[in-house]
């Protein structure tokens, strides 16, 4: 039987590649380039599928322009704010993700964040390599304490949950808000604010892990930073959408906000400038699943989804 045939848009992991190109009639993209739209629909003709990325653009228009014969797209993220799902279905395309996974690798990086933005990795890292350091110092480079603090967690989903857990570990009192609250067993004691707003005054430590939506476009802002308490510290590891940047750096500047903490961005890679000129934040490019064993897990899951397309069964993670 002929190999579905499918369009990679961008390079993959060794591991998952050598999967691809057993099981799938592929063309891949080697050196990881960004594809146009058009790009994109000239190397789709015949394709039976698509296996994109987060840094893919999939909207309606190229979704409308997609050659008939594309019947499944798989994204290689738990996130899917890149496609149009009602476009998709719409067209009657179901779309698979790749959820679970990644929670313990973007759940480690929420960590790393909280501790770089309190304990002032960046500036430190900075002082030691440009010979900055000149003594050990009863007052040098103080940071906050993160042990003990109040951590609010902005959507307890897998991820949410599993930073909740980590912080445990640093006897952190664990707040969160969700579209619904969670059974005491996933809860382990944390609090529940039906109302996000009250959320923000009990966060030292604000934490983002909700996916991005029209509802939480800009959700952190100028108003509700200011319900944070002073010398909080925010943390996203979700999505750049969900913050007001101008919002966030104004706070950063006037010292309302100890630091910040961020692997993601709104347009990323192209940043607001502003965060590179501040010392407060400790900035990352977008490495929460960042691991050799996540991304091939990530791999795997989409090949998973794509072979019980073409195997005529229900897809695992389906979200459209
Ligand atoms: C995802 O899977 O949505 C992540 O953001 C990628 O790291």
């Amino acid at each position: 039987m002929a190999k579905p045939k499918l369009l990679v848009t961008r390079r993959l992991p060794p591991a998952v590649t050598d999967r691809v190109n057993a099981t799938y009639d592929a063309v891949t993209n080697a050196d990881d380039h960004i594809m146009s739209a058009d790009e994109v629909i000239e190397k789709a003709q015949g394709k039976d599928a698509l296996l994109v990325t987060p840094a893919d653009k999939v909207n309606a228009a190229l979704i409308e322009r997609l050659p008939a014969s594309v019947r499944m797209i798989a994204t290689f993220s738990v996130g899917y704010e890149h496609i149009d799902l009602e476009a998709c279905k719409k067209r009657g395309t179901p779309v698979s993700n790749t959820p679970d996974v990644l929670t313990d690798a973007t759940a480690d990086i929420t960590l790393l964040l909280m501790l770089g933005a309190a304990r002032r990795a960046y500036e430190g890292e900075r002082a030691v390599r440009e010979a900055a350091w000149k003594s050990w110092s009863t007052t040098y480079m103080l940071g906050v304490h993160m042990t003990g603090k109040r951590l609010g967690i902005f959507g307890m989903g897998r991820i949410g949950q599993a930073v909740a857990k980590r912080a445990r570990a640093f006897d952190m009192e664990v707040h969160y808000s969700n579209r619904n609250r969670l059974p005491a067993d996933l809860e382990q004691g944390a609090t529940f604010h039906a109302n996000p707003e009250d959320l923000l005054g009990v966060s030292d430590f604000f934490s983002i892990n909700a996916p991005a939506s029209p509802e939480t476009f800009h959700w952190l802002n100028a108003a509700r930073i200011a319900k944070l308490p002073d010398n909080a510290i925010v943390i996203n590891t979700a999505r750049g959408t969900l913050v007001d940047d101008a919002a966030l750096i104004a706070a950063l500047k006037s010292g309302k906000l100890f630091s910040a903490g961020l692997d993601v961005f709104e347009n990323e890679p192209n940043l607001n400038p502003a965060y590179r000129e501040l010392q407060n934040v400790f900035l990352l490019p977008h490495l929460g699943s960042a691991t050799v064993d996540t991304r091939n897990a990530m791999g795997f899951k989409a090949l998973d989804n794509l072979d019980a397309f073409f195997a005529g069964k229900p897809l695992l993670d389906r979200v459209v």
